[in-house]
């Protein structure tokens, strides 16, 4: 008789998961006689703005389980998908638990398992900003020390890893996984008319994305950057589609009904905006402003300037290849880069190596030959 596929269970918890994911699940559904793939969504996002536009742009079917988190502070929502994760792997019995990213979702799903003595790969393994006050460097810690494969985006995470005593047979450079949505969805975009509805002209424009909790918790912070945006948004047109985080924030402190913001010709917020929309302005961006790593690494494939707004960067290797800045959030130092930019030259951005659109096939072909070795279970 011959053995069952091995099951392979994908998480998705929150925005930027989905486009790590959809490459990799469309890659295993090819392989439909190699691999059971099930599809587990933990709900921390749950907003049809922050999930379903996904589902939808990116193709990605039902998940098998919903396990309808929702939102909280870390140790509930941690523990909420801790909880829903553990009766999940009861039932299903997996081989392979797949994680990526680093929001709660991943870490939380990636111990359960773990617990359970179920192997964990992590996709986007071995990012380090150094800096623990960022929950996201506490999850990829946690997750890389307790994975057993880690599929790393650039050489710079293989370094990191095998400084932290991780096995080097343990890590796989394979690429960038975003990198493959956004290679498959771009052709889409070449002729929607989102610039259109923002009233802006390709190349004359700016778009912005904040959620940071170190930009947007801290009522001064937040309130200095939205003013020097403000300021910026009368040289350069600036489109912001605005975090749930970002919208309690401009709420309570009254920004919402603030003449200047809500009258502002230049400064244009919208609600968060689905996949296809915001890689169509990107791409026709001057440049991006922003605190999320996701973005920085989509500004250097797409070859746009990126002023990120952060202290440090988990994602070095977009600095190195000519493409980002990490200015901080003071006004004075985003408003000097800001017009440096635009005063400067064109810049030569490269793209980082393996960032190719191939990501996904090379991390199942990894995972075949691992299957090969060990008919019955997936193991190293
Ligand atoms: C989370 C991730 C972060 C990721 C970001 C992308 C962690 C620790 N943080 O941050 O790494 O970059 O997602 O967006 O996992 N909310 C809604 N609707 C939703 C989801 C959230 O209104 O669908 C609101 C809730 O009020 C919630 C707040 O946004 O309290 C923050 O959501 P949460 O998931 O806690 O963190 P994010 O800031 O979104």
């Amino acid at each position: 008789m011959t053995p069952s596929p091995p099951t392979i269970l994908l998480v998705v918890g929150a925005r930027p998961n989905f486009m790590k994911v959809a490459p990799l699940l469309h890659e295993l559904l090819e392989h439909p006689h190699v691999f059971r793939t099930r599809l587990i969504h933990t709900g921390q996002h749950y907003d049809a703005e922050m999930s379903e536009v996904f589902f939808q742009e990116l193709a990605l079917p039902r998940p098998n389980k919903f396990l309808g988190v929702g939102s909280g502070s870390h140790d509930e929502q941690t523990a909420k998908v801790m909880l829903a994760f553990g009766q999940v792997c009861l039932e299903e019995r997996p081989d392979l638990v797949v994680v990526v990213g680093d929001v709660n979702s991943t870490m939380a799903c990636a111990i359960t398992a773990k617990k359970l003595c179920i192997p964990v790969a992590h996709i986007e393994a071995g990012l380090r900003s150094r800096d623990r006050t960022m929950p996201e460097e506490i999850n990829r810690v946690v997750t890389d020390a307790i994975s057993d494969f880690l599929f790393t985006p650039s050489r710079d995470a293989d370094q990191n890893l095998l400084r932290e005593g991780i096995p080097p047979q343990r890590i796989y450079f394979v690429g960038n996984m975003m990198i493959d949505c956004l290679l498959a969805q771009l052709p889409k975009t070449e002729n929607r008319d989102t610039l259109r509805q923002f009233g802006v002209d390709a190349g004359n424009y700016a778009t912005l994305t904040l959620h940071r909790p170190s930009n947007v918790d801290d009522p001064e912070v937040f309130s200095g950057i939205v003013r020097v945006m403000l300021e910026l948004s009368r040289e350069l047109p600036i489109v912001w589609p605005v975090h749930p985080r970002s919208r309690k924030m401009l709420g309570q402190l009254g920004l919402t009904r603030c003449e200047s913001v809500k009258h502002s010709r230049g400064l244009k917020l919208t609600d968060p905006l689905g996949y296809l929309d915001m890689l169509t302005l990107n791409r026709r961006a001057r440049l991006m402003l922003t605190d999320s790593g996701g973005l920085q690494e989509e500004a250097t494939v797409l070859g746009v300037p990126c002023v990120t707004l952060r202290q440090n960067t988990e994602r070095p290797v977009t600095v190195e290849v000519g493409a980002n800045q990490v200015v901080g959030n003071h006004p004075a130092g985003i408003r000097f880069a800001v017009h440096s930019l635009l005063n400067g030259g064109e810049r030569q951005i490269r793209v980082p190596e393996l960032w190719d659109g191939k990501t996904a096939a090379r991390v199942v072909n990894v995972l075949r030959g691992l299957y090969s070795q060990h008919p019955t279970s997936i193991q190293r």
